[in-house]
């Protein structure tokens, strides 16, 4: 059975009509489904962690949308184009005016991935004992900030904690909480606002152009600069076309650099909306910031006209970057990862709502109510997904959440969740299928499963590396 939903836009637009992606298929790569038995190792083998399964032994991939995407013909053709030279390649060129472009911003750093530019604008911007207010924790972003001296503190609002909240922007910033930290820490200790387009652990929630533009003439009154995670930002214009008054017919591309233009920079990491599979970029409008992170990214990236990716990665990227605010295209991508989520919902199965941009949510603290948070119950359910179909997920609970720098404790944030990944053009409405069957069935024995027992854990972002056990009766 076929099943379409339809993105509100155009449902008014045309009535109840299918749409289909806006592409066909012309190269593909072949999948193999595993046995069990196979799968049964594989887990075993990667200590429950399905980052260190290998690519070969998983039959639909949704561990992420980075750097997963399909290019198109012409980013392939792009990569042709790649002009090599260690300096000044005409690519970069290309890259930094495409960025002026879209994004708006006057100086373009770039970096091997978003990490890079994380590192750069953590570095150039923060000194030991500042505070950085942000919408919601990311786990690179927060550790440079943290590695750079500075304190994360989340002023995301209530909602986004609250997996059942219907809030049509749960990735607001908290414009209450946000002063009541200004005025306890004091403005100037407050180095910048960190504030991210479709909030990545809170299930892919979006940023209201009304919400960054009050920040904005907050911040204004202070002197607080705000930097933006632009990593999933053209999904984040999708949905204020979709839901905020005034938007429904602007394009995409006018939303993005709207709200680009209530920022003083943002980082990228161009693994995700740019639709390709290296690359990042930060840009800035201060020239003194853009003189510092170009001077350090010489240090810890490459020259300052290559920053980490080859000539032809640059070139793909300016391509991706068109393509990435095109209507139809992220209509198409958002209406993928909807269709899952309907498909869960119809079943009763607990996800977050409303579902995001990049990804369905599975709620585990609802799925698995008798797994304790600090037996890992979202670890647990990705390791279930990838056995009962070889289906890989990621945690995104309290093992990515990590310890407390100051207590040591495990942090155990209000989410606790597992992510199904959608990448961009890669995957069918047929896979899409399968995956909805394979989590209802992992549902349906839910009450079998127990939690899991940490036997590795490494010091900096744990959840790549750490390994488990299964916890017995
Ligand atoms: N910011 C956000 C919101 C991200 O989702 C990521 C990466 C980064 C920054 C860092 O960028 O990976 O290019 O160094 N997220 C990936 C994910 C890893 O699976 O969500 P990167």
């Amino acid at each position: 059975m076929q099943r379409q939903i339809i993105p509100q836009t155009m449902g008014q637009q045309f009535g109840r009509r299918s749409w289909a992606e806006p592409w066909k298929i012309k190269m593909v790569e072949p999948i193999r489904m595993t046995s069990r038995e196979e799968r049964e190792r594989a887990i075993a083998e990667a200590g429950y962690n399905t980052f260190l399964l290998r690519s070969d032994d998983v039959y639909i991939d949704l561990l992420t949308d980075s750097g997963t995407s399909a290019m198109s013909d012409r980013q392939w053709a792009g990569l042709m184009l790649g002009d090599e030279a260690y300096a000044g390649s005409r690519n970069f060129y290309r890259l930094e005016a495409t960025i002026q472009d879209y994004y708006g911003y006057r100086f373009v750093v770039p970096t091997h991935q978003g990490r890079g530019a994380e590192h750069l604008i953590s570095q150039a911007l923060i000194q030991p004992g500042d505070v950085i207010p942000g919408n919601m924790y990311f786990t690179t972003t927060r550790l440079h900030q943290e590695l750079a001296g500075g304190r994360f503190v989340d002023v995301i609002i209530d909602e986004a904690h609250d997996p059942q909240s219907e809030h049509p922007f749960k990735g607001n910033v908290d414009l209450g909480k946000l002063q009541a930290l200004i005025d306890e820490a004091g403005a100037e200790r407050v180095r910048y606002v960190s504030l991210a387009g479709t909030v990545n652990m809170a299930g892919g929630q979006p940023v209201s152009m009304d919400n960054v533009r009050t920040l904005r003439e907050l911040c204004d009154r202070y002197g607080i600069p705000i930097y933006l995670d632009a990593t999933r930002m053209a999904e984040n214009a999708y949905f204020i076309q979709e839901r905020e008054p005034g938007y429904a017919d602007k394009p995409i591309a006018a939303i993005l650099k709207e709200f680009c233009s209530y920022t003083d920079g943002a980082w990228m990491s161009a693994k995700k909306d740019s639709l390709v599979n290296i690359g990042g970029w930060l840009a800035v409008n201060d020239e003194e910031v853009f003189d510092a992170a170009r001077n350090l990214v010489v240090v810890y990236e490459g020259l300052h006209t290559y920053g980490g990716m080859a000539g032809r990665d640059m070139e793909a990227l300016a391509i991706g970057i068109e393509e990435s605010v095109q209507d139809d295209h992220i209509r198409s991508r958002i209406g993928q990862v909807r269709y899952l989520g309907e498909l869960l919902v119809d079943w009763g199965i607990p996800i977050v709502c409303p579902v995001g941009g990049h990804a369905i949510f599975l709620d585990a603290k609802r799925f698995y109510p008798h797994i304790r948070q600090n037996e890992f119950p979202a670890q647990m359910l990705a390791a279930q997904l990838y056995l009962d179909s070889g289906i890989r997920a990621m945690e995104r609970g309290v093992v990515s959440a990590g310890r407390d720098p100051e207590t040591g404790d495990h942090r155990y944030p209000a989410l606790e969740l597992v992510r199904l990944t959608i990448p961009r053009r890669v995957y069918t409405q047929a896979h899409m299928d399968v995956t909805a069957e394979a989590v209802k069935a992992v549902y349906d024995a839910r009450m079998e499963t127990r939690g899991l027992d940490m036997v590795y854990e490494p010091k900096y972002l744990r959840f790549f590396q750490a390994r488990f056990q299964p916890l017995v009766a």
